[in-house]
């Protein structure tokens, strides 16, 4: 059962601000509706947040980015979603080619993306890319705004992610809502790595931040690496590092983490339904008959999850135990992702082809190593096909926290599977019982995979058995309650001291 969230929502309208929207509507040639389709787009926040709104009823502002995403909406880029249930409002902030450009690909996901990740041999910085970020979020604060003022109960702002390191402090510099927050999904550098930025972008975004009252991360290392960065190149900020409070500008900013969950309940149901069952049943059929294993990746096509080191641990194990042939299938469900990007369309290229070469080096006549689904599956397809495996493997090489992981626990209901999980991931640092790998050690990954094959029976039970009640224990209702409680302590403290001055 979800905690009950209305106490500390009954007197607020929370309008949430993210750079990807919830559902996307696109033109299709020969769909149903008028040749439009309506999809909900991949990737971890969008998992975590919509069954988050859809408790707390509020506005989500985000960027428009279906083709057919501006008929579908009111003149102001409003309509109500999901479009069966229609429990929340979206509001729509449509962008042109070069802010897409400028803003999206280029500061948000060529320069920020791989600085948080480590990942440093894929950053590129433009003046142009910066220039737009600060544009576009200039535009988002300006709609967020707009909906701090129409709200009927006391407004909460709460941002999302690293595409809007600016826009806390813009908000506040256009209206008066009670608390502003951000959650930052993805890693946050130390401040050797953040110093490859420029330096005036550097301190622009760290105040920019500084505009929020609370700023959350998945792992305590990461609000630690935050506050790092702003005392070196904050000097007028103070620092608590106790209380993990930053004096700054005559306010206090709390700094926190709450690692993100999954609705658990709801991949169960999915995981149970007629039709996973039944594609679990067909999948082990095909594939896990008798003592034969299905191993299982999911991923967006990115080059943090760590695909090709995967792909060459998975050729190493079929080189070095020939026994493993024909009695060990590998099902790699990827979707492209950002495929505008070089790095993303080399990493693309890079997957197919050592898909190719691996399945020509040790097909059989019966047999085929890595079977591609190179697409976006429904969640009731992943569902089926997460509790279909015998193993899962995330080889992230550095991820924020990884949902794939909780949703491959959460969809276990038969709790035969074994969780593969990088030791580089948040959700390694969360979760107890998986075979924990490091990635950029081949021999030991190909030893974390062989031990998965070869676990008893009993072995995968207990473990599986203990992830999934750690799982149930933190849901995403959990981690919502959490910062919700948080946020509201801090309004109440500061009503306090207003009052007692
Ligand atoms: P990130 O936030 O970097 O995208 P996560 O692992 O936290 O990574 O979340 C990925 C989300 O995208 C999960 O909810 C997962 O189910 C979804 N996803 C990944 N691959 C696919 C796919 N091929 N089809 C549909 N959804 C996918
Ligand atoms: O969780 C990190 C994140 O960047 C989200 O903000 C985003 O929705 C997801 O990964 C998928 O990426 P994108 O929105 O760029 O397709």
């Amino acid at each position: 059962m979800p905690p009950d969230l209305s106490r500390y929502l009954s007197d607020r309208t929370l309008i949430m601000l993210s750079n990807r929207e919830p559902y996307e509507h696109r033109r299709v040639e020969g769909a149903g509706d008028g040749g439009v389709e309506v999809r909900q787009p991949p990737g971890g926040l969008v998992s975590a947040l919509d069954p988050t709104m859809r408790a707390t009823q509020g506005v989500w502002v985000a960027w428009g980015s279906g083709t057919a995403d501006e008929q579908t909406a009111d003149a102001e880029g409003r309509l109500r979603v999901p479009p069966d249930s229609r429990e929340y409002t979206l509001r729509r902030v449509f962008l042109d080619d070069a802010e897409v450009d400028g803003y999206y690909l280029g500061f948000a996901n060529s320069s920020l993306w791989p600085l948080c990740h480590l990942l440093v041999q894929h950053f590129v910085y433009r003046v142009e890319y910066w220039e737009r970020y600060r544009q576009v979020n200039e535009k988002f604060a300006r709609a967020v705004a707009d909906e701090v003022t129409r709200a009927e109960k006391k407004p909460v702002v709460w941002i999302q992610d690293y595409h809007f390191g600016l826009t806390a402090e813009m908000v506040r510099s256009y209206c008066d809502p009670i608390l502003i927050h951000q959650f930052w999904h993805i890693p946050f550098p130390p401040a050797d790595i953040l110093r490859l930025l420029p330096a005036s972008v550097d301190d622009a975004l760290l105040r920019g931040m500084l505009g929020n009252d609370l700023v959350e991360f998945h792992t305590e290392r990461y609000a630690l690496n935050f506050l790092g960065c702003v005392a070196e190149f904050i000097p007028d900020a103070d620092i608590d590092a106790d209380s993990l409070t930053v004096h700054y500008e005559g306010r206090q900013i709390q700094v926190a983490s709450f690692p993100i969950s999954i609705d658990v309940e709801h991949y169960e149901r999915l995981a149970t339904s007629s039709d996973s069952t039944a594609l679990a049943k067909r999948l082990r059929k095909r594939y896990a008959a008798g003592a034969c294993k299905l191993g299982l990746g999911v991923d967006r096509v990115d080059y943090t999850k760590g695909i090709p080191e995967r792909l060459r641990a998975l050729k190493q194990l079929w080189e070095l135990h020939p026994e493993m042939r024909e009695t060990f299938t590998f099902l790699l469900v990827a979707t492209p992702s950002r495929s505008e990007i070089p790095a993303y369309r080399a990493l693309e290229e890079d997957m197919v082809r050592l898909v190719l070469e691996i399945n020509a080096r040790f097909r059989t006549r019966h047999w085929t190593p890595i079977v591609l689904i190179h697409e976006n599956v429904s969640a009731e397809m992943l569902a089926g096909v997460y509790r279909a495996a015998d193993l899962c493997l995330v080889s992230s090489l550095q991820d924020g926290m990884n949902l794939v992981a909780k949703e491959f626990v959460a969809c276990q209901v038969d709790e035969q599977g074994v969780l593969v999980l990088s030791r580089l991931t948040g959700a390694a640092e969360e979760i107890d019982g998986a075979v924990l790998i490091n990635p950029f050690n081949i021999d030991g990954f190909v030893e974390g995979i062989r031990r998965a094959i070869d676990m008893s029976d009993g072995e995968r039970r207990v473990r599986m058995h203990r992830m999934r009640k750690q799982l149930h224990e933190r849901t995403i209702y959990d981690w919502l309650a959490a910062i919700l409680s948080r946020t509201e302590s801090i309004i109440a403290n500061r009503t306090q001291e207003t009052s007692t001055t």
